[in-house]
């Protein structure tokens, strides 16, 4: 196989909240595996610049930790020997004046520059213009937000605005870490790369579409967070709206950035207003050894869901009477995540009233056991006449790919993007907008109706009244299970 090693040029990274979680979990370890991989070249250097007390060699141990926690690399290797050469630390108060002229100390030219706000979206306002203040920012810097971004369009208007006095669009990567997920962009290759499913993507041959997000996790730690936040802002405006997108926008013309998210644009502006009856919130309840949302959040009144389920329509002409129906929560069965598409019956069944109803159903699994199942009927073997049977035509991706299927990390894939200067995996600040301008509303809509989360079991499908969401449409949901 060619190597998949797309190499980036050198480059310093500027990591702000660089002794974060964020940092810990994802964005050193990520870049430790880029590194081994020999992505990163030599000569790169990635600075973290944060509040905490803290000098080169600590940040260095710090990192060390984080890798060895994430990654099999011993204590002793070489290569994480180089890794840890390469990072540097600097105490910035992003607020204040101090730190700044040591980092602007640090810059150099000659290789790309990019700067991540792994921080409050309340700073990004005072990084940007103390950036420029210190001369750190040409034409060619980039910078990486992460999510949330904004808590209504108001907000994310506001910081769009705040970046963009600051930076061209072309410079701004607002991550979606859904769309750096291997198996998210292997939507738009089923799609898009078979002649197979496109002909019949739309509403004369799909019944509807499911898109589940389900996590076994409760909010633990992030309780006060998710509390301010919630399903519907946390995980539905944005990753699901991302997957959402990918499973009905048009084929782009090309697999560019802009082409890509214009189509992904339209169908944000194409959703349809959310009736109050096609949704339904809950939270977890509590179960014998384990806290329940409100407990989580510390806050007993607590009226945030941790669970979102809603029908929602995409009005176009390719959509137009095909629903999505879409749901997310935390503390369900199982950590799973998938798109299924459920075809219609056939119009006419040659096999009479006794063959029973039968439909094709494509599911997309994107996590964690990432893979295509294409549900078909077949005549159930021997004797007896024409029964007719559904089986599924399974492909696990790991069973058929072998050491292949063992993708990067979302997060490797997305910094090394930010590199290479491809937005395609990023939301650009349109987006952003349309997705919260549909959302707004129906946030606004049970906040004015004083709506109660209802309680469901941990570890369960869900409320019931989720259930009863799809079924008076005569649907049901794939079961949520591993
Ligand atoms: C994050 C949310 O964006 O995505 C978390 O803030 C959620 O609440 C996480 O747990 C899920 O990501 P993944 O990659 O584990 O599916």
């Amino acid at each position: 196989m060619v190597s998949r090693i797309i190499p980036v040029e050198e480059f310093d990274l500027i990591i702000f909240g660089g002794t974060g979680d964020l940092a810990r979990r994802k964005i050193l370890p990520g870049l430790f595996k880029r590194f081994a991989d020999g992505q990163m070249p030599q000569g790169s250097r990635i600075i973290a610049a944060a509040r905490s007390e803290m000098n080169r060699a600590e940040f260095q141990a710090f990192t060390k930790e984080a890798v060895l926690a994430a990654t099999d690399e011993s204590e002793t290797s070489d290569l994480l020997a180089g890794f840890i050469d390469a990072l540097d630390y600097v105490m910035v108060d992003a607020l204040g004046v101090e730190g700044w002229e040591e980092l602007a100390g640090k810059m150099r030219g000659g290789c790309i520059r990019a700067f991540y706000f792994s921080v409050s979206p309340s700073l990004f306002d005072d990084l940007a213009k103390r950036l420029h203040d210190h001369n750190m920012v040409d034409p060619d810097t980039r910078i990486v937000v992460e999510k949330p971004f904004g808590r209504d369009l108001e907000t994310a208007r506001a910081l769009n605005q705040q970046l963009a006095a600051r930076f061209d669009e072309t410079q701004i990567y607002r991550i979606d870490h859904y769309l750096g997920k291997e198996t998210v962009q292997n939507l738009m290759a089923v799609r898009f790369g078979n002649m197979l499913f496109e002909p019949l993507w739309n509403s004369q041959y799909i019944d509807h579409i499911q898109i589940t997000v389900a996590e076994e996790v409760g909010v633990e730690g992030r309780g006060s967070y998710y509390d301010h936040s919630g399903a519907m802002r946390d995980m539905l405006q944005n990753h699901l709206m991302q997957l959402l997108c990918l499973t009905a926008m048009e084929a782009p013309a090309k697999f560019e950035p802009d082409t890509v998210r214009d189509e992904k644009l339209k169908v944000i502006r194409a959703l349809g207003p959310v009736e109050p009856h096609h949704m339904v919130r809950g939270q977890y309840a509590e179960t014998e050894d384990e806290k329940g949302f409100r407990e989580d959040a510390e806050n007993p009144q607590s009226r945030t869901e941790s669970y979102i389920a809603l029908k929602c329509e995409v009005q176009n002409w390719r959509w137009a009477g095909t629903p999505f129906y879409l749901r997310t929560g935390k503390r369900l069965a199982a950590r799973s995540s998938e798109i299924i598409v459920v075809f219609k019956s056939t119009p006419h069944s040659i096999f009479g009233p006794d063959a029973g109803e039968h439909h094709n159903e494509l599911r997309i699994q994107l996590q964690p056991n990432e893979g295509i199942t294409l549900k078909v009927t077949i005549k159930e073997p021997g004797p007896g006449g024409m029964r007719l049977l559904d089986v599924p035509l399974d492909m696990s991706f790991a069973e058929a790919l072998g050491e292949d299927a063992d993708a990067p990390d979302a997060y490797e894939r997305l910094i090394m993007d930010v590199m290479r200067g491809n937005q395609t995996l990023f939301m650009r600040d349109d987006e952003v907008e349309a997705a919260w301008a549909w959302t707004d509303p129906i946030i606004q809509g049970w906040e004015a109706r004083h709506d109660v989360p209802k309680p469901y079991d941990s570890y369960s499908q869900g409320p019931t009244d989720a259930k009863l969401l799809i079924q008076r449409d005569g649907r049901e949901w794939r079961d949520i299970k591993v």
